[in-house]
C-alpha cells in the first residue's frame, strides 16, 4: 500500500515541472539558442548564438581575472576557453553588461554600448543590403543578403584573430591585397593585438611565416606541392588534416579541412609566437598539441646566417655548418658561437662573357632556402631551371619547385645572391648549389681518397691476417713435429 503513495509523488513532480520546463527552453530557444539574427535584431550581454550542432558559439566573454572588460567573441561551445575569433579586440566594452550587437538596416554588425548608444566596432562591407548574419557550424559568423543569391557580404573567417580553423584562408587576394593572417593576442588574458604575426609569404613560392614585429622569426619552407618543405610530418596527418596551397589569380592561400571523422581542431598563435595545432579529445575534455612551430633551434630563422646550414644533430659544433664549398665569414666569431654572420664562398665563381666553367654541387636533404628574391617557374623541367641557372651567373642556386610527380621533382626555383635559412629535415629536398671548377677537384679529390683509402686499408688487413695465418701454420707445423718426437722418444722409451 506505501509502495505506490510513495511513487506517485515523484510523478506528480515530474508532472509539474515537465511544462515549466517546455516553457523555459521554448524562450530560451527564441532567445538564446538561434544561429541567426535577423535585419535589425539584436543580441545583448547574456544572450548568446549557437550554430545548429552547437559546436560554436557566439556572445559576449571577460577574459580570466578581467571582468571589468567585456568583448564580443565566437567561442568552441564544450571548451568555452577556446575563444577563436574576437569582434572588438582593441575596444573592449569597460565596466558594461550593456553590450548589443545588432545588425542594421544595410547588412552591417554594429557593437554597441547599450548605456551611452555609442558604436565601438562594426563591420565594414564593400556592398550593402538587407541581411541576415548567421553562425555556422565551421565556427564562421556570415552576414549574407537576405533576397537574390543571398551573397554573402561579409564574414568572419575574413577577419581571422589568433586562430586559423578548418576551412579558413591564411594568405591574400593579389587583386585587392587583403590578407589573411593570425595576429596573436597580447597577453593570454588580453585580446588586443600583439606583437606576433603569421601569414603567408606569397613572394617565389608560398611558406608560411612568423613575424614578431618586423623580423622574421620562422618559416616553414615554401609549399612543394605536398608539404612546406621544412614541416614533412605535414604528412603524417594528412588523413584527418587535408593541406592545400591554392594559387588563384584572385587567391594565394594557404588552407587545412578536416576530414570527416577527425578530431576538431584548431590552429593558435600565442603571444610569443609558437603556432599550435590543438585537437579537442572529448572523452577526455582536454586539448592535445598535435604539432607546434618552431620545434628547435634549426627553425630559428637564418639562425647559421647566409649559406650556413643547420643541424639538430650537431650540438658538439652548435648546430651550424657552411654550405660545401663555403667557410665562416668570421671564424673567430663563428668560434665565439656567433654563427649568424653566416659563410662565404671559398673560391670566387668564373663566369662572364657568356662563358662559365662553375658546376653545381648538390645538398641533400633539406628545407630549401628563403624564396623571397627568387625566380619560379612552374612549367620548367629541372634540367631546363639547371641550364637556366647555369647561365645567369647571378644564380647561386636551384631546386625543384614542385616534388608531387616523384623522382627529381619539377618545376624550377632560383635563388640570386644568397641563400640564408637552410637546414637539414627528414624528407628535405636537392638543392643545387653553384661552386667554382676547382671545388669539384677537391672533392674528386676527396672522393679518391673516400675510395682508395679504404681500399688501402683491406689489402693491408688482408695482408696481415694472411701473414698471421702462414705464422699459425708454422707454429702448428713446429707444435706437430714437437710431438711426433716427444712420442717417439716415448715409444723408444717402451722398448
Ligand atoms: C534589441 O531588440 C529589441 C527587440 O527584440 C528591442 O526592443 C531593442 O530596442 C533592441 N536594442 C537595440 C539597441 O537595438
Ligand atoms: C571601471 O571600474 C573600476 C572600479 O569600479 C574603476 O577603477 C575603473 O576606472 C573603471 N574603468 C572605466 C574605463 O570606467
Ligand atoms: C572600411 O574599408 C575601407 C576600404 O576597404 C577603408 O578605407 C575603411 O577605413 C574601412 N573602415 C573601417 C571602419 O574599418
Ligand atoms: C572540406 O571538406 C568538406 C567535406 O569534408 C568538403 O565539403 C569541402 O569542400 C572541403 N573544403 C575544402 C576547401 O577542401
Ligand atoms: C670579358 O671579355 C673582355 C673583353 O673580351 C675581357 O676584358 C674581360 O676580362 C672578360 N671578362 C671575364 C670575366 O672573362
Ligand atoms: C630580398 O631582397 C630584399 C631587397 O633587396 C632584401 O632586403 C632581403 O633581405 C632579401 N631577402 C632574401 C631572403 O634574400
Ligand atoms: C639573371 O637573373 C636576374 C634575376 O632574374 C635578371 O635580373 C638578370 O637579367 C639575369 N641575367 C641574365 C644575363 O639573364
Amino acid at each position: 500500500m506505501e509502495a505506490p503513495t510513495i511513487n506517485r509523488f515523484p510523478n506528480q513532480h515530474l508532472a509539474m515541472i515537465f511544462p515549466v520546463l517546455l516553457i523555459f527552453l521554448r524562450a530560451s530557444a527564441a532567445a538564446v539558442a538561434s544561429d541567426t539574427l535577423n535585419t535589425g535584431g539584436n543580441i545583448t550581454d547574456g544572450e548568446t548564438l549557437v550554430s545548429a550542432a552547437g559546436s560554436f558559439t557566439l556572445g559576449f566573454f571577460s577574459p580570466t581575472g578581467v571582468p571589468a572588460k567585456r568583448y564580443l567573441g565566437i567561442w568552441f561551445t564544450a571548451s568555452p576557453d577556446a575563444v577563436c575569433w574576437v569582434a572588438n579586440r582593441d575596444t573592449p566594452l569597460s565596466n558594461t553588461t550593456s553590450g548589443v550587437l545588432e545588425i542594421a538596416a544595410m547588412g552591417i554588425l554594429r557593437l554597441l554600448d547599450g548605456g551611452s548608444g555609442q558604436t565601438t566596432w562594426s563591420s565594414n562591407t564593400t556592398r550593402s543590403a538587407p541581411a541576415v548574419a548567421q553562425l555556422l557550424d565551421t565556427g564562421n559568423l556570415v552576414v549574407r543578403e537576405q533576397s537574390g543569391g543571398g551573397d554573402v557580404l561579409w564574414q568572419s573567417f575574413d577577419h581571422p584573430s589568433n586562430t586559423l580553423l578548418a576551412g579558413m584562408r591564411l594568405g591574400m587576394d593579389p587583386q585587392t591585397g587583403a590578407e589573411w593572417s593570425l595576429t596573436s593576442w597580447r597577453a593570454p588574458n588580453d585580446p588586443a593585438p600583439g606583437d606576433c604575426r603569421r601569414a603567408l609569404d606569397t613572394r617565389g613560392l608560398p611558406d608560411c611565416v612568423s613575424w614578431q614585429g618586423g623580423v622574421k622569426k620562422y618559416r616553414t619552407g615554401p609549399w612543394n606541392g605536398l608539404w612546406f618543405s621544412g614541416v614533412p610530418e605535414m604528412a603524417s596527418y594528412s588523413e584527418l588534416f587535408s593541406n592545400e596551397v591554392v594559387v588563384r589569380a584572385d587567391e594565394v592561400a594557404y588552407i587545412f579541412n578536416a576530414t570527416a571523422g577527425a578530431p576538431f581542431s584548431r590552429l593558435v598563435l600565442s603571444e610569443v609566437g609558437v603556432l599550435q595545432r590543438l585537437a579537442w579529445d572529448p572523452a577526455s575534455r582536454v586539448w592535445n598539441i598535435f604539432a607546434q612551430a618552431p620545434r628547435d633551434v634549426c627553425d630559428d630563422y637564418a639562425m647559421c646566417g647566409a649559406f650556413g646550414l643547420c643541424n639538430v644533430n650537431t650540438a658538439s659544433t652548435l648546430f651550424c655548418s657552411c654550405i660545401a664549398g663555403f667557410g665562416p665569414v668570421n671564424p673567430s666569431q663563428w668560434s665565439m658561437r656567433e654563427s649568424g654572420g653566416g659563410c662565404r664562398r671559398n673560391v670566387p665563381l668564373e663566369c662572364g662573357n657568356g662563358t662559365t666553367t662553375d658546376g653545381f654541387m648538390v645538398v641533400r636533404g633539406v628545407k630549401l632556402p628563403d624564396t623571397d628574391n627568387t625566380t619560379v617557374d612552374r612549367s620548367a623541367t629541372l634540367d631546363q631551371c639547371r641550364a637556366r641557372c647555369f647561365a645567369n651567373c647571378s644564380c647561386v642556386a636551384y631546386a625543384a619547385a614542385d616534388i608531387r610527380g616523384g623522382g627529381a621533382g619539377s618545376g624550377c626555383v632560383m635563388w640570386m645572391n644568397y641563400l640564408v635559412d637552410v637546414r637539414y629535415v627528414d624528407k628535405g629536398q636537392d638543392l643545387y648549389v653553384r661552386l667554382a671548377k676547382s671545388e669539384f677537384a677537391k672533392e674528386k679529390r676527396m672522393d679518391v681518397a673516400r675510395i682508395v683509402l679504404p681500399i688501402l686499408a683491406s689489402v693491408l688487413a688482408l695482408t696481415a691476417a694472411c701473414l698471421y695465418l702462414v705464422w699459425i701454420c708454422r707454429l702448428r707445423g713446429k707444435a706437430t713435429s714437437l710431438f711426433r718426437m716427444i712420442r717417439n722418444n716415448n715409444t723408444n722409451r717402451r722398448y
